[in-house]
């Protein structure tokens, strides 16, 4: 973390967990175990039902509900989707990007990230944009170029004053899910890389001011190392946000 330059960020992707009862039970949980948000925002990434409820809940709490996708069209014959602006209508501010369950399962590439990063930007949403390299390439050495290239593409003809409001989350693959943590160097360097490219693109000034978070199997043990690395400006958070004590531990660890 760098908080002199940049905000600090946990946020919690909830899934396909949770239904509004239950998210709601969690947030008063969350709320009850939560000492100080002072240094850091807290986003709740949850699904699309849940959304009224968890804006309620934390009506008073320093929290931003998150979506965890949408649709790049503003309308549309888009059976069983949901557009930026119908979010940001309810109160969302933040929508998860590029999430690699979603390039895996549900077939999203670079260039509907790319789209997506505009239309959310267009209606005031702030995204969280997710690359990673899966295990195979980061055994064939190439994790810095393929990320390199994910990035450049995601922020294909984002305006310089709009980048800020960016969050890129580097999130390997291999690590999501499956309780293997990068380590905090590991975390670093890449989170620095694309620190770089950002740099290579728009500039120093803007570079420093944009916020990159860590996500693969962040927990309430490793969180505190992970944060302490300069370039590692927050979490995206599955597993251990399900869980109040945990995910208040995390946020602790971000207000050192
Ligand atoms: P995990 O998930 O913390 O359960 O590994 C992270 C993510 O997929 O965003």
């Amino acid at each position: 973390m760098n908080q002199r330059y940049r905000k600090t960020v946990i946020a919690g992707n909830w899934k396909m967990n949770k239904t509004p009862a239950e998210a709601r039970a969690l947030i008063e949980e969350l709320k009850a175990s939560v000492s100080r948000v002072k240094w850091c925002e807290i986003v709740l990434c949850v699904p699309f039902v849940d959304i009224p409820a968890a804006l309620k809940a934390t009506k008073g709490f320093r929290a931003s509900i998150g979506a965890q996708n949408m649709h790049y069209e503003k309308s549309g014959a888009y059976t069983g989707e949901i557009s930026a602006q119908m979010l940001a209508e309810l109160g969302v501010k933040y929508v998860i990007i590029g999430h690699s369950e979603r390039r895996q399962y549900f077939a999203e590439t670079d260039v509907t990230v790319n789209k997506k990063i505009h239309a959310a930007l267009d209606a005031g949403l702030r995204p969280i944009v997710c690359v990673g390299e899966s295990l195979q390439q980061r055994e064939q050495g190439v994790t810095l170029e393929f990320i390199r290239q994910q990035v450049k593409i995601a922020l294909g003809g984002v305006e310089p004053s709009a980048v800020k409001r960016i969050i890129i989350a580097y999130e390997p693959i291999w690590a999501i899910g499956t309780g293997k943590t990068a380590t905090a160097d590991q975390a670093e360097e890449v989170c620095g890389w694309i620190r770089d490219c950002i740099r290579e693109l728009y500039g120093a000034r803007i570079a420093r001011a944009v916020t990159i978070q860590y996500g693969g199997s962040m927990n309430a043990g490793n969180a505190a190392e992970l944060l302490s690395k300069l370039d590692v400006d927050g979490g995206l958070i599955g597993g251990a946000s399900l869980k109040a004590p945990d995910f208040a531990a995390i946020i602790n660890a971000a207000n050192q």
